[in-house]
């Protein structure tokens, strides 16, 4: 795989930067078990973004200079809050894709792209996606739209107008969402994707009508509902990395973003990671490092 890049400005809770020795491009963001697991001292941060520095053994269709955007694998390969990564999946950075939308995209890209492959999301249906307006859901909503899908996506009330701008018909999170869903989609979501874990699985159960047109990827007490829970590679089911390129595509387009909502310098992580905690949720948090595009060696 192609080693990193050089990182011009990275990527969220997640950075940027170049390949690593393994040869995969650099990249990052952020995951609780994975972190657990990590030996210390531990650079967190799985998305990223920046110039490949280095091509690993068998990666094709990748050269030194080119600007890419992905994901770190963190236990294997290190975290991405960092100068350099080394990127366990990529795509090429359009133009039209800012380094700091770019370093913010890869899991996010890569997780909602599973989960509507693993729902069957397609031209014509109604999608709820109940935490549409942070990292995971924002980009969610701007893929399933990109499928045709119908999307109802719930935020608290200062980001409806943020929801709306993203595609989606936004309704308020919290009890009594059937009833919300009643008012704007006639009662019925043909899917509903939980990005939140808050607890809202039975009414999306009751709002499909079934939990197997339910999925969740934050609350672990689905099973018992018979909720699928969505976990990626730690759940052994097939990846969404493919759509880094479609997003990629898309952007260039007009009709994909990454919405970012703060970015801070490598030596306010910090204060980065602080912000990501605080709400009201648009998109993602970045961190960017400490070189410009071009300066390093
Ligand atoms: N399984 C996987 O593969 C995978 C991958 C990535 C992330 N995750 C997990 O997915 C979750 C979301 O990640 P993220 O990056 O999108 O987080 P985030 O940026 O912090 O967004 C959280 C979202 O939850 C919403 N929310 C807050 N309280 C809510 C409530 N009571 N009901 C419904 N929605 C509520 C927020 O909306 P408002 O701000 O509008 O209230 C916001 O849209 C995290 O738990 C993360 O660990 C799982």
């Amino acid at each position: 795989m192609p080693r990193t890049a050089r990182g011009s400005r990275g990527g969220a809770r997640q950075s940027q930067g170049r390949r690593g020795r393994t040869g995969r491009p650099r990249a990052a963001r952020r995951h609780v078990a994975v972190a657990r697991a990590a030996p210390l001292p531990h650079i967190p941060g799985v998305d990223a973004a920046g110039l490949v520095d280095e091509v690993g053994d068998g990666v094709t269709g990748f050269a030194l200079g080119d600007e890419v955007f992905g994901a770190v694998d963190v236990s294997r390969l290190g975290g991405a809050a960092a100068e350099f990564a080394v990127l366990a999946f990529w795509a090429a950075k359009p133009p039209s894709m800012s380094w700091e939308e770019a370093g913010a995209a890869g899991t996010s890209v890569e997780t909602a792209t599973r989960a509507l492959d693993r729902l069957g999301v397609r031209e014509g249906t109604t999608l709820l996606i109940d935490g549409a307006s942070g990292g995971v859901g924002s980009v969610a909503v701007q893929l399933a739209v990109a499928r045709g899908a119908r999307v109802i996506g719930t935020g608290r009330p200062e980001n409806h107008a943020f929801i709306s701008r993203l595609g989606a018909v936004p309704v308020a999170h919290g009890p009594g969402l059937a009833e919300r869903v009643r008012d704007v989609a006639g009662g019925r979501a043909d899917l509903a994707l939980d990005v939140a874990g808050a607890g809202s699985l039975r009414e999306l159960v009751a709002i499909t009508g079934t939990p197997a047109s339910v999925l969740t990827i934050a609350d672990f007490t689905g099973p018992e509902l018979g909720v699928a829970v969505s976990q990626g590679a730690l759940g052994g089911e097939p990846h969404g990395r493919h759509g880094l390129a479609l997003a990629a595509a898309l952007s260039k387009e007009g009709r994909f973003r990454v919405p970012v909502r703060a970015v801070f310098p490598m030596d306010r992580a910090a204060e980065a990671h602080a912000a990501a905690a605080r709400g009201p949720r648009q998109g993602k948090v970045v961190i960017t490092a400490p070189f410009a595009h071009g300066e390093h060696d």
